[in-house]
C-alpha cells in the first residue's frame, strides 16, 4: 500500500499508472479503417503496427482544415475513454455557453447592516459562483474591500455558500484511492486554492528525529482547518538515500497522515493534498482574510456551509479572470478542478438560472454536438474532466468538434479555446514533447492520460502549411509511453506529409 502511494505521488503529474493491457479487447474491435493510398497514411498504418499497441483499442481520425478531406482514419467510430481529451468537450462547450468574456463572481452577503462602530451583529455570507480560480489572495483582496465599506467586526456566522453547484462533489466513476491527491479535488460552488494544501517535508536534525512538517509553508500549528499526524521519521543519509513517504488523508476528514523515512539533510518533500469539504475550507480560509484586514471575528470557529438567504445583499465583491483566461489554466496544465466546475457552470447557465450538475452541462455539449450536426454516438459524458474512466467519445467525434471550433466558432471564441491548448514543445503538458524536432510551436493539443488511457487530439500546421485537426485514442496499450511515442509519431507524420 505504502509503495501504491509513493508510486502514485512520484507520478501523479501525469497520471501514469497503466492497467496490464486487456488481451481480449484488440480481437473485438470493428476494423473500419479503409486504405488511403498516401505517403501519410501507409507511414501512419506502419505505427499503428508497433509492439506495444497491439492488444490496445486505438482510434485515429484525421482531417484537413482547409479541404476537409480525411487524410487517415482508424477506428474512428469506436467508444473509448478519452481521459483528459474530455476537456475538449467542456472548453469548447463553456465557450460557446458562457462567452469568452464570462467572470465568476464571488460575493461578500450580509441580510443586516453593520452598525455605527462598524460592528455587524449578523452572519457573513461568502457566497460563491462555482469559480475554480478563487484563491488565498484574491480573499484577501475582497477581505480588503469588505474593510474599506467600514465594517470592523463580525458577532456571527462566517458560511461558505457552495449552493451554486449541486452536492456530488465529486465526479462519477472517480476512483476512492484516489481522493487524497491534488488531481482529484472536491468541486463545490465556493473553492478555495484549487481545494488542497501543500504539505512539506524536511529531515530533523538528527537520526530518529520526527520530521518537521509544514502547511502551505507555514507551521502545523497555525492551520485551523487541516490536522496533520506526522510519523515521518528521520533516518541515516546513507549514499543516494532518498525520502519515502506516503501522503494521505482520511476518508471524510480533514485529517492527513505521513509516514515514511527522510533522510537527514534530504531536501524538502511536498505534495498538494485535497481538503474535504470546499465550502467550509473557503469560509475558514476568509475568516483568516477578515482578521488579516484588521476586521475582528467574535466567533472564528462559527464556520459553516450554507445557502445565503434571499433577503441578503451584496456588500463586496471578487471577478475572475475572464473565461478566454481560465481556459489556459484550464486546458495546459489539465486542471480537473477546472473541469468539474466549468461543465456544472455550463449545467447553470450564463443566467444563472439552470442547475449546477454535470448532467445538464452534459446536455449542453449534446446541443453544441447537434448544432455542429455531429452524430453523438458513442458519447458518455460522466464528468468535465476527464478523470472518470466512466467517459467514452469517439475520435471522430472530437477532431470534427475541432474542425467546428476552427470554423464555425466567433473569433474570440475560437481563439480562446486554440490559444488555452498546450503547444508542443513550448508550454503546459505538452512543454516535453516535440521537443527540439521542427513540429515545436507546430501542435496545438490535449493531452489525456489515465489508468489505461492515453490521447491526444488538436492541430497541427504541416510543413508545407496545411493545416489539419487529429484525434488520437488509445486504451490499454502496453505502456503509457508506447501509447506516447506512437501518438507523437503519428503527428510527425501529418505534419512531414506526402
Ligand atoms: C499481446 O497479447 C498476447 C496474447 O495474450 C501476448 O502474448 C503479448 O505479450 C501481448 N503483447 C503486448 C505488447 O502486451
Amino acid at each position: 500500500m505504502g509503495d501504491m502511494t509513493l508510486r502514485y505521488i512520484a507520478f501523479a503529474n501525469a497520471l501514469l499508472v497503466f492497467a496490464l493491457p486487456l488481451p481480449s479487447l484488440a480481437q473485438s474491435v470493428p476494423e473500419k479503417s479503409r486504405p488511403i493510398p498516401s505517403a501519410v497514411s501507409a507511414k501512419i498504418a506502419t505505427i499503428l503496427a508497433r509492439p506495444g499497441l497491439k492488444n490496445a483499442s486505438v482510434g485515429v481520425f484525421a482531417r484537413s482544415l482547409r479541404s476537409g478531406k480525411v487524410t487517415f482514419e482508424r477506428n474512428a467510430d469506436l467508444s473509448l475513454v478519452p481521459a483528459s481529451n474530455q476537456k475538449i468537450l467542456t472548453a469548447t462547450t463553456a465557450l460557446r455557453t458562457l462567452g469568452s468574456a464570462y467572470q465568476y463572481r464571488t460575493a461578500v452577503c450580509t441580510v443586516v447592516a453593520p452598525d455605527a462602530e462598524g460592528t455587524l451583529r449578523g452572519d457573513l455570507f461568502l457566497r460563491g459562483s462555482g469559480d475554480p480560480s478563487l484563491t488565498t489572495a484574491r480573499l484577501d483582496a475582497l477581505a480588503g474591500s469588505l474593510a474599506k465599506t467600514g465594517i470592523k467586526r463580525v458577532i456571527g456566522r462566517i458560511v461558505g455558500d457552495g449552493t451554486a453547484f449541486d452536492n456530488q462533489m465529486l465526479g462519477s466513476g472517480w476512483q476512492w484511492d484516489d481522493e487524497s491527491y491534488y488531481y482529484s479535488p472536491q468541486v463545490s460552488g465556493l473553492n478555495c486554492d484549487g481545494n488542497v494544501v501543500a504539505i512539506s517535508v524536511r529531515p530533523g536534525a538528527r537520526i530518529a528525529e520526527p520530521a518537521t512538517v509544514l502547511i502551505n509553508g507555514r507551521p502545523v500549528g497555525e492551520e485551523t482547518y487541516i490536522t496533520v499526524e506526522n510519523r515521518v521519521q528521520t533516518v541515516l543519509n546513507q549514499k543516494e538515500s532518498v525520502a519515502k513517504i506516503a501522503f494521505e488523508r482520511v476518508r471524510g476528514m480533514n485529517r492527513i497522515i505521513i509516514s515514511g523515512t527522510i533522510p537527514v539533510g534530504a531536501k524538502e518533500e511536498s505534495e498538494a493534498i485535497t481538503i474535504e469539504d470546499p465550502s467550509r475550507f473557503s469560509a475558514s480560509r476568509f475568516v483568516l482574510a477578515l482578521v488579516k484586514a484588521g476586521i475582528a471575528v467574535e466567533t472564528p470557529l462559527w464556520i459553516e456551509a450554507g445557502a445565503t438567504p434571499n433577503t441578503a445583499r451584496e456588500v463586496a465583491a471578487s471577478e475572475s479572470k475572464p473565461l478566454s483566461e481560465l481556459i489556459k489554466d484550464f486546458l495546459k496544465p489539465s486542471d480537473n478542478l477546472y473541469g468539474e466546475a466549468l461543465l456544472k457552470t455550463v449545467g447553470r447557465g450564463e443566467a444563472r438560472s439552470g442547475s449546477g450538475t454535470i448532467s445538464e452541462g452534459g446536455k449542453r455539449i449534446g446541443r453544441l454536438l447537434e448544432a455542429a450536426k455531429i452524430d453523438r454516438g458513442g458519447l458518455h459524458v460522466s464528468d468535465g474532466s476527464g478523470l472518470s474512466v466512466q467517459n467514452t467519445v469517439t475520435p471522430r467525434l472530437l477532431c470534427d468538434l475541432l474542425i467546428y471550433v476552427d470554423a464555425q466558432f466567433a473569433p474570440a471564441e475560437r481563439d480562446a479555446f486554440t490559444n488555452g491548448l498546450p503547444v508542443g514543445g513550448i508550454d503546459g503538458t505538452l512543454r516535453g514533447r516535440f521537443k527540439n524536432t521542427p513540429l515545436a510551436g507546430n501542435v496545438r493539443a490535449k493531452t489525456g492520460t489515465l489508468f489505461g488511457a492515453s490521447s491526444l487530439s488538436g492541430y497541427v500546421t504541416a510543413k508545407g502549411g496545411e493545416r489539419f485537426a487529429f484525434s488520437i485514442l488509445m486504451n490499454h496499450a502496453a505502456t503509457a509511453a508506447d501509447a506516447r511515442q506512437a501518438q507523437d509519431a503519428i503527428v510527425a507524420a501529418l505534419y512531414d506529409g506526402r
